[in-house]
């Protein structure tokens, strides 16, 4: 009965779009910057990322949001920020948020056409109750932490609420704590559970692994014989940085071993990318792109990312067809067979033609970025300078909005962090500004320093395609493409629902759950 049951399975799900249904390993960096990668030309030994990425499809006009909770949240969903209430900030540990509950997610999907799905690493979409973690979400499994950010050896999370210093563990094997855990570095944690799961998986069925890498995100922290191969380095933080991402190469590595062990490689699709910008306070580096995390410039949205694998026809190449962080749901149920209809509706599209076919073209001509009503620093930008306050009725003041329509980028209000940073390894030492470190992360919001003096109008146009550092703002040049595109976003912000950013509870405190972080409703 049980054999009869796994045939019918394996017939039900041969119907896939590139033939037999491939394994699909999804592989997340946290925090990587756009000059980070070796394929991009940085000082960082990567050399099983580059292989990957120089033997497949390297996605060049590709984006993902500005910081990690969005990121993941459409990853999960294909749907815009604006369309599920997280378009303000990330997720904080003590806070009652999570992706809402009636959101369908990939796993969840890949599920109903016969994956195994397995998350390592980490989540970052809510804990505050059992029903808003992985396992309930889509994923056979997961192992790894519920947070945005942790001490990688202790796995200590710390969070300021109401004054009081909540700290715990957050480390979690399915439901279960892990105290056994603290003490071993994360990436030797998440490479061994990975491979674990590519042995032990049974070929009859195919595997999805979301394999979400801590690295290489802050805390800087790194085993020594890392950190000494970069000795060379004089900014302690790029030095540290670097020994971590080359941590990490070696499990993409070994998960690349392993799979090949296994004779499973041949039909897995391996895509990579990062969560957001990097973070140029903790070594992380965008240049030549304008902007950092937390910005909506490039520096900030501009991914990392490639394809390989199975399905992937033209390969070694580099395809500059505009694709978006939201687009790997209905992408990847495609590959898989899957049904990808879902009771609301998505804002990724399929880009899966444009990824395999170099001829293909992306069905996708617009990213809204974000529209977030409540981003604020210490400064506003000034009162429009330009004849803007338009018909749309747009608040070009406030908030935190960018919108790309084909090659132009419109920003309005706040979009964040503005500088060209520099390579690191040619600073002599970085400083990190400690103020801002709250919570379990660093504030996105918090800036401090000259740049938040700086006056700014109103509303910026660039043009991406000639201008990618975003130098030349073009906006009193184009009035027409400014009025078209502040009559989209108004468009799009009818559709937002309001945002959710509740205040830390008091009763998330680790130490009435035996110290650990988890849910508390
Ligand atoms: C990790 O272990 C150390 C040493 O036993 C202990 O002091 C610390 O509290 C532990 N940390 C967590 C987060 O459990
Ligand atoms: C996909 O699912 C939707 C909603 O359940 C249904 O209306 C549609 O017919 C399905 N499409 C295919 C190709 O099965
Ligand atoms: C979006 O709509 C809300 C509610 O009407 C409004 O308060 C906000 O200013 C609008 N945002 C922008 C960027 O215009
Ligand atoms: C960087 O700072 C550290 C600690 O303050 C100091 O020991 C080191 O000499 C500095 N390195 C350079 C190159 O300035």
């Amino acid at each position: 009965m049980l054999q009869l049951l796994y045939f019918l399975t394996i017939l039900a799900c041969s119907n896939s779009a590139v033939g037999l249904q491939p394994n699909i390993v999804f592989i997340i960096a946290d925090d990587l910057g756009y000059h980070d990668v070796g394929y991009h030309g940085a000082n960082i030994f990567t050399p099983n990322i580059d292989e990957l990425a120089v033997n497949g499809v390297i996605l060049e006009n590709y984006y993902v949001q500005p910081i990690c909770t969005p990121s993941r949240s459409q990853l999960m969903t294909g749907r815009y920020q604006i369309h599920t209430g997280l378009q303000h900030s990330v997720i904080f540990a003590p806070q009652r948020n999570c992706l809402p509950l009636d959101e369908i997610t990939l796993p969840q999907k890949l599920k109903e056409v016969g994956y195994g799905t397995h998350l390592v690493g980490k989540w970052h979409l809510g804990m505050y109750r059992k029903e808003c973690l992985p396992t309930y979400r889509g994923f056979d499994s997961h192992y790894g932490y519920l947070a945005g950010a942790e001490d990688y050896y202790s796995k200590l999370v710390t969070a300021k609420v109401n004054g009081e210093r909540f700290a715990g563990l957050d480390f979690r094997d399915d439901l279960t704590p892990v105290f056994s855990a603290n003490g071993t570095y994360s990436t030797y944690l998440y490479e061994k559970r990975a491979t674990e799961i590519i042995y032990r998986h049974d070929q009859r069925k195919p595997l999805f692994l979301y394999m979400a890498f801590q690295s290489v995100h802050f805390p800087l922290e790194a085993p020594q014989h890392y950190i000494d191969m970069y000795s060379h380095v004089k900014d302690k933080n790029r030095r540290i940085y670097s020994a971590m991402l080359t941590a990490m190469d070696d499990a993409v590595g070994a998960i690349v071993d392993a799979l090949k062990d296994t004779k499973m490689f041949e039909n897995t699709l391996v895509i990579f990318t990062t969560d957001n910008g990097g973070q140029t306070l903790f070594g992380g580096n965008n240049w030549p792109l304008r902007g950092r995390k937390a910005s909506l410039w490039e520096g900030g949205v501009r991914g990392v990312g490639f394809v390989h694998g199975a399905g992937v026809k033209d390969t070694k190449r580099t395809s500059m067809e505009l694709m978006h962080v939201s687009d790997w749901f209905p992408t990847l149920l495609h590959v898989a067979g899957a049904n990808a209809t879902v009771t609301k509706p998505l804002d990724g599209l399929n880009v899966w033609e444009a990824i395999t076919h170099k001829t293909a073209k992306s069905p996708r001509t617009e990213i809204l970025h974000n529209i977030d009503p409540s981003f604020t620093r210490p400064y506003s930008p000034t009162p429009p300078m330009r004849p803007y306050i338009n018909k749309h009725g747009v608040d070009t003041l406030h908030g935190h909005t960018a919108l790309r329509m084909n090659k132009w980028k419109l920003y309005t209000g706040d979009p964040g962090y503005e500088n060209w940073d520099p390579v690191p390894s040619l600073y002599l030492n970085s400083t990190v500004d400690t103020t801002c470190l709250v919570s379990d992360g660093y504030h996105p919001d918090c800036i401090t320093g000259p740049e938040a003096l700086k006056e700014v109008p109103s509303v910026r146009l660039f043009d991406i395609l000639a201008d990618p550092e975003e130098r030349h703002d073009v906006a009193d040049y184009f009035p027409h493409i400014v009025d078209t595109m502040l009559g989209k976003i108004a468009a799009y912000n009818k559709t937002a629902v309001p945002y959710r950013f509740p205040k830390f509870d008091p009763r998330s405190n680790p130490a009435l759950q035996g110290g650990v972080w988890g849910p508390w409703v």
